[in-house]
């Protein structure tokens, strides 16, 4: 049997701005897994997951219309990674075998409630990682990052690809994504093995080494919300408002190039004032766009950290999920939590996953 895991993650800072290229985003990967295993069988294969069942179908309704998204189900990202990888296979000269994959993810709730910690990108990753391993594919990270991201990509389409280096990478990552008309151009008549091999356009993954008094505290607003339905939103306002668009990529790009040069000098007052910069960023693109980025739990939330001394922000896409808070000696973290906890507020006692020397 293969067993592999792959870690959740959560945004820092740069979202949004980070789905064009040129414009990094702070990602960490989380102490919280998407684990897969492996069975070969013979002649029937299965999938199973005690948290994503084929039967756990979610749709909303809007007017006369039933409303459901294929991009928020599970079973799609496995099923293009699992297309991915043995095309990759069979490019090696392998021949394709049948076998059962079980999968267990840490990145819900007990009722199945997602946190917002990344689970499509994680099942994909780990997925492909498992796959490599049963065809005995002698691939890198960055090769397994360039799998994931494809396999992610064909399915959810309108995404960075942050959380799948984040979960590749592990620990502190400053990332900037690539040209998605290269991909979407070199898919159509490239083998896999040749668009592995390729620089990607724009692709920067960096891994940082961030000060040791600086401390993640993660806040749960408990409602979930849809990372691609948003994105779609912001689109649409990035052509309706080109200039407030333009203007919130160069200044979100400036933020975050200074916090990453923060981390790097570990300088924590800049990081953090970064944080605050950031925030106040995001919230003007959600005004512009008419999309609830920080809604009032969100807002809540980062009041009460500020309060208490630490730096915070609504991460990811927001419209609910988790928001993030740094802190460092001068925050009492237990009065914090306390004051979060009385209104309804949970923190999620995660740290940074850092992965070991050589493992994939
Ligand atoms: O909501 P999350 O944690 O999946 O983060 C989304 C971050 C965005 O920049 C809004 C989208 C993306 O794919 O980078
Ligand atoms: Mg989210």
């Amino acid at each position: 049997m293969i067993t592999v895991k792959a870690p959740g993650k959560l945004y820092i800072a740069g979202e949004y701005a980070v789905l064009e290229p040129g414009h990094p985003a702070l990602i960490v990967a989380l102490d919280r897994f998407i684990t897969v295993s492996l069975v070969e069988t013979q002649e029937q294969g299965s999938i199973n997951s005690r948290q994503y069942l084929e039967t756990d179908f979610h749709w909303r309704r809007n007017g006369d219309r039933m409303v459901f998204d294929n991009r928020d189900n599970p079973y799609h990202y496995i099923l293009e990674a699992i297309r991915i990888v043995e095309a990759l296979a069979l490019e090696m000269g392998r021949s394709l075998r049948v076998f059962d994959l079980n999968i267990n993810s840490q990145l819900e709730d007990q009722g199945g409630r997602k946190y917002g910690l990344g689970s499509s990108a994680a099942v994909t990753v780990a997925t492909v990682k498992a796959l490599c391993e049963f065809y005995q594919l002698p691939l890198n990270r960055l090769d397994i990052f360039k799998l994931a991201a494809i396999a992610h990509f064909n399915v959810q389409g309108n995404g960075s690809l942050g959380d799948i280096a984040a979960s590749v990478f592990g620990g502190w990552i400053a990332f900037s994504t690539f040209d998605k008309d290269w991909l979407r151009t070199v898919l159509k008549n490239n083998s896999f093995a040749q668009i592995i091999a390729s620089d990607w356009p724009g692709l920067k993954i960096e891994l940082l080494k961030v000060p040791h008094e600086l401390e993640l505290l993660i806040g749960w607003t408990g409602s979930p919300a849809s990372t691609s339905h948003l994105v779609d939103r912001i689109t649409i306002a990035k052509f309706a408002e080109k200039q407030q668009y333009q203007d919130f990529l160069n200044a979100s790009r400036h933020c975050v190039e200074a916090m990453i040069k923060g981390i790097k000098e570990a300088k924590l007052s800049v990081v953090k004032d970064g944080i605050r910069l950031n925030r106040q960023l995001i919230k003007g693109l959600g005004v512009f766009s008419n999309v609830a980025i920080e809604t009032p739990a969100l807002a809540e939330l980062c009041q009460i950290a500020e309060d208490h001394g630490g730096a915070a922000k609504s991460s990811g896409a927001g419209g609910g999920d988790c928001g993030i808070v740094l802190t460092d000696q001068t925050v009492d973290q237990a009065r914090l939590i306390s004051d979060w906890n009385r209104h309804q507020i949970t923190t999620l006692p995660l740290t940074v996953f850092e992965l070991t020397g050589a493992s994939v």
